[in-house]
């Protein structure tokens, strides 16, 4: 009962927080990252190009934009290489809705790189539907994009974290969202939302789902010398946002109004860069992020035994999909 409490005042406090573009925080780490190699999903836009292009002012030895939009990926990696002088920017096609095309991506890094330091699960969707949309490979869209396709990832590319960790830990960054807060209780059964479906729910269940996975791996992972952790960038005025169905209908006067409450993208990625740069985070593992700030995710999140049933549930319906994991 008083966790539940402790759970609707940080709610509370989240969402105030969320819509106040004032309480956001400048990365206070100046570290670079000198020859590190990074991939950043969904960075064709918004917090995931910003962040691309603060890494690569921080001399980051390659990023790889791993994108769905190729084309757009593409115009994003030339702008940064101009604006930075940072050569060492590779658009991949990465289409997290398909647990092919994300070994497919795998393999293609694989194939040309034989390091990866810092891998930032960072694209997400909300799309605000009132049809439950499915994958093809047959799931929700928001848990397959927002949780099992970053998990799917993570397992890929986890031999090449740890192969690469031996002078310093490899970093596994997981964009989540305080949103995961509004989710009081978890019904692990409809993980899926096969009996049960709302846009919001399910998007605020996928967060959850995506800490849950941090808490579960946080322990295992730091033992191969890996890092795990979760970070909220804050309300951020992004397409996130403006695709929302509702916002999209009533943009002429939502999205003016947004634009003032929320943060710039800019602000927005400062968790993100401050997660993947500082130095003191070698160590640091299984923790959420807020404004560079430790801060502690909902008790749900921090459930040891419900992250483990999560964690093994998710594997099942990779495996149901996928020949290799
Ligand atoms: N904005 C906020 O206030 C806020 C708050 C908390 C957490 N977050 C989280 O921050 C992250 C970034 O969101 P954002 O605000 O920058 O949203 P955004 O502007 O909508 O950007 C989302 C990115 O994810 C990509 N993406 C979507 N579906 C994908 C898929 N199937 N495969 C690969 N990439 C895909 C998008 O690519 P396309 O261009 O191809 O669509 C885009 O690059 C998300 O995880 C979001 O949940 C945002």
């Amino acid at each position: 009962m008083i966790s539940l409490l402790v759970d609707y005042w940080r709610f509370i406090i989240g969402c105030i927080s969320y819509l106040t573009h004032w309480f956001g925080v400048k990365c206070p780490s100046e570290a670079r990252i000198e020859g590190k190699v990074v991939i950043i999903t969904g960075s064709n836009r918004t917090l995931g190009k910003e962040t691309a292009l603060e890494l690569a002012r921080r001399g980051a030895g390659k990023i790889v934009l791993a994108c769905r939009d190729l084309e757009a990926a593409k115009l994003v990696a030339q702008e940064i290489q101009s604006e930075t002088g940072n050569l060492n920017i590779v658009p991949m096609y990465c289409d997290l809705s398909s647990f092919r095309l994300i070994k497919q991506f795998v393999d293609d890094f694989i194939s040309t790189n034989d390091r990866l330091d810092i891998l930032i699960n960072n694209a997400g969707i909300s799309n605000g539907s009132t049809q439950r949309k499915a994958t093809i490979d047959g799931y929700e869209e928001h848990i397959q994009i927002n949780h099992l396709g970053p998990l799917y990832l993570i397992n890929l590319l986890k031999p090449l974290l740890i192969k690469s960790s031996i002078s310093c830990p490899s970093r596994i960054i997981f964009v989540t969202s305080s949103a995961h807060r509004c989710m009081l209780r978890f019904n692990i059964d409809n993980l899926n939302s096969t009996s049960f479906y709302h846009p919001s729910i399910c998007y605020c269940k996928s967060k959850l789902a995506a800490e849950l996975i941090s808490t579960h791996l946080a322990p295992k992972l730091i033992e191969k010398n890996v890092t795990i952790n979760t970070l909220c960038p804050g309300g951020v005025y992004t397409d996130l946002f403006t695709r929302y169905p509702t916002v999209d209908r009533y943009s002429s006067i939502l999205c003016p109004i947004l634009q003032s409450l929320l943060r710039t993208p800019k602000m927005g990625s400062q968790t993100i860069v401050y997660c993947a740069v500082e130095p003191s985070l070698d160590s640091v593992t299984g923790k959420h992020f807020m404004d560079c700030r430790q801060t502690l995710a909902s008790s749900l999140a921090r459930d040891k035994n419900l992250a483990e049933k999560t964690y093994q549930l998710s594997i099942n319906l990779i495996k149901k999909s996928v020949n290799q994991f």
